[in-house]
């Protein structure tokens, strides 16, 4: 970048530490324009999960984590984002055009940033212990300055007949399940969900898990999970509110992850069109969209954190300028 702001070194650093950020399967569908004055984020379709994300609602959200994430990591190095989503509507894959201007950095700002490299889902069991509720205060607060909404669901019935059907229709769909095996077991890939970071399947659980294949991590605690469960809801359903509400689960990842808490999306039950409107009548009662749902809770101190999840190289995710993929920005 050139006129004063930040140079390319920085910005590369910053892209590496957003592409840490969460995505469904790890398929990682985000690729980057580094222009003279700004950065672009695009959603790859060529990425898309059809059976499992017929909608791409779960490869846009992945990519609004990705940019709250080069966001945190921008802020921390010094540079405050200014974030124009879907700045082209003949575009909607262009999904962020960002400029920076500089900043000082808080220790706020520097705590969420470390949180980026200590972050994993964690499909372990969670311990007893309560979360205060001014933690779950500080989820909402954060995610509401992003523009979603964040609910503990303390009546868990719907959800749980909402995942019991929804993991039986994906259970019944060749092509889903075909789609989870190519993403998952995976051993030594840059991308995808590592066998070693899957729990084998617990089929007395409440809330069943997505049947990832493979799954060689072993979970040493035999109690049953006491995680709590979090849903995250937009007042729209356009493709601006599921960039939100990817930027506003990373806000909450990641200060979960500040506070020490372990974390993990839970998705399956929404991937369904039919369940997820039973989930906004029944646990939202119709005033938001649900994007997505989250447990979180303290895990056990026993030793076995899931290992770290692998990631493409930055040089395979930046656009070329002689790419046909939305037109050269400025
Ligand atoms: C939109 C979205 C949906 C996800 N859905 C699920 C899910 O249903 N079950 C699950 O165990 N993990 C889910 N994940 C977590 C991803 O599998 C995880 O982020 C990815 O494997 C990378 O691992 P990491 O989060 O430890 O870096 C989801 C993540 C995103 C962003």
């Amino acid at each position: 970048m050139k006129n004063g702001l930040p140079d390319d070194t920085t910005v590369k650093a910053a892209l590496t530490l957003a592409g840490r950020a969460p995505s469904v399967h790890n398929i990682q569908p985000w690729r980057w324009r580094i222009a003279d004055h700004s950065v672009h984020l695009y959603l790859d379709r060529r990425r898309a999960l059809p059976a499992t994300d017929p909608d791409h609602r779960d490869i846009v959200i992945s990519c609004g984590a990705a940019l709250h994430h080069l966001a945190v990591a921008m802020t921390a190095m010094g540079w405050a984002p200014v974030i124009h989503r879907v700045p082209d509507p003949a575009d909607p894959d262009h999904l962020a055009a960002v400029t920076l201007i500089p900043h000082r950095p808080t220790p706020v700002d520097i705590e969420l940033s470390k949180s980026i490299s200590r972050r994993r889902t964690d499909r372990r069991h969670y311990t007893s212990w309560s979360i205060p509720a001014g933690y779950l205060g500080l989820f909402a607060e954060r995610a509401a300055a992003l523009g979603a909404v964040v609910r503990r669901i303390d009546d868990r019935e719907p959800v749980r007949a909402a995942a019991r059907v929804a993991s039986g229709i994906h259970a019944g769909d060749e092509a889903y399940r075909f789609e989870l095996a190519m993403w998952s077991g995976r051993h030594g890939s840059v991308d995808g969900v590592p066998a070693r970071n899957t729990p084998a399947p617990r089929p007395a659980d409440d809330l069943p898990a997505r049947m990832f294949a493979g799954a060689e991590f072993s979970d040493p605690t035999s109690q049953p999970d006491h995680a709590d469960l979090l849903v995250i809801g937009t007042s729209a359903d356009d493709q601006v509110s599921r960039l939100r509400a990817g930027e506003a689960i990373s806000s909450v990842l990641l200060t979960a992850t500040g506070i020490g808490l372990a974390t993990c999306l839970l998705t399956e039950p929404l991937e369904i069109s039919a369940q997820r409107t039973k989930i906004r009548e029944q646990v939202l009662h119709g005033s938001a969209f649900p994007q997505a749902m989250l447990r979180v809770g303290w895990a056990p101190t026993s030793p076995g954190k899931p290992p770290e999840t692998p990631r493409r190289p930055l040089t395979e995710l930046l656009v070329r300028d002689d790419e046909a993929l939305g037109s050269p920005p400025q």
